[in-house]
């Protein structure tokens, strides 16, 4: 009869993060929980900044019978350093936002999958020269995506030049000058936007595309407003572009099928629900 019990239980999963009630994970996770008819929740689970509280609220997830977590800001770090084993990706990236919880818990970064996912679902061959704007950490998860696309040459553009510098060093990239990103667009096949540019009440990315030859791939990874400048500028221009959603959707789909164990899919019906949201709340 436990057993019995312990079968029909709703599988739990979460978001975790500080803020974490902005998240659109559990309406991604939501949608698909239901449409695949899994009996689940996934739930977001706000955890104060520190690494301390972080631990304490994993075992606490663990012991409550969690499956497992989505984790974002400030504790990719964290989930790296909790984990008892990590995949490749998430130790290339140094930060994890998946864990799995089981007898050892087990990191993942699925935004480095999500991001090329992203981009594979628009075009087949991305290319091979790349500018990626921005040395944050959002930036090495994309130069690590860029890197599984097959691009050979990957720039990086930063306002703090020695930031730009720290992670070409590591990761095998190229470093152009803050001041000559425009310049450097005409040898590019693909460029991206990971600097907090652009977002609702951030100051504007300001670049001039008109280098850009007509074949290139424009992603911005901020989804708020979803449309920015950058890509309203793209799109007005003819080129394929990829928005913060995308990305966004992408990574979710790893989570929910280690956790749900259901079929996920990325499509127009559910990024409206999240466009509807997003104005729901003024963000788009
Ligand atoms: P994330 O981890 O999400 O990438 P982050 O580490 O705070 O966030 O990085 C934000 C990025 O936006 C950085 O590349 C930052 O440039 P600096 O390294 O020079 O700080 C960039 N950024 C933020 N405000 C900027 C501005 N006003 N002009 C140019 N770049 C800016």
């Amino acid at each position: 009869m436990a057993e019995d019990r312990k079968i029909s239980e709703p599988i739990r999963a979460g978001v975790v993060g500080w803020p974490v009630g902005h998240s659109m994970s559990p309406l991604i996770h939501g949608e698909w929980a239901r449409r695949a008819g899994i009996d689940g929740s996934y739930v977001p689970i706000p955890v104060k900044p520190s690494y301390e509280e972080f631990a304490l609220a994993m075992d606490d997830l663990k012991a409550q019978g969690f499956r497992g977590v989505n984790v974002t800001l400030p504790h990719k770090e964290h989930a790296l350093r909790y984990a008892g084993a990590a995949s490749d990706n998430a130790k290339r990236a140094g930060a994890a936002n998946m864990l799995t919880f089981g007898e050892t818990t087990a990191a993942d970064n699925s935004d480095i999958a999500g991001f090329a996912a992203s981009v594979r679902a628009q075009t087949a061959a991305p290319g091979k020269s790349a500018l990626v704007l921005g040395a944050g950490g959002a930036a090495r998860g994309v130069i690590l995506a860029l890197q599984e696309l097959g691009f050979e040459t990957i720039s990086i553009a930063n306002r703090t030049r020695e930031k730009a510098q720290t992670l070409a060093e590591t990761l095998g990239a190229e470093v152009v000058d803050w001041s000559d990103r425009d310049q450097t667009l005409y040898r590019c096949d693909l460029i991206v936007n990971t600097s907090s540019l652009g977002m609702t009440g951030e100051p504007p990315l300001e670049i001039d595309l008109g280098a850009l030859k007509k074949s290139a791939f424009v992603v911005d990874i901020v989804y708020s407003p979803l449309e920015t400048e950058l890509l309203k500028s793209a799109k007005a221009r003819g080129h394929k572009t990829a928005d913060g959603l995308a990305m966004l959707m992408h990574q979710a789909v790893f989570g929910i099928k280690a956790w749900f164990g259901g079929e996920a899919t990325v499509d127009d019906g559910l990024r409206e629900i999240l466009v509807a949201e997003l104005k729901r709340r003024g963000r788009a």
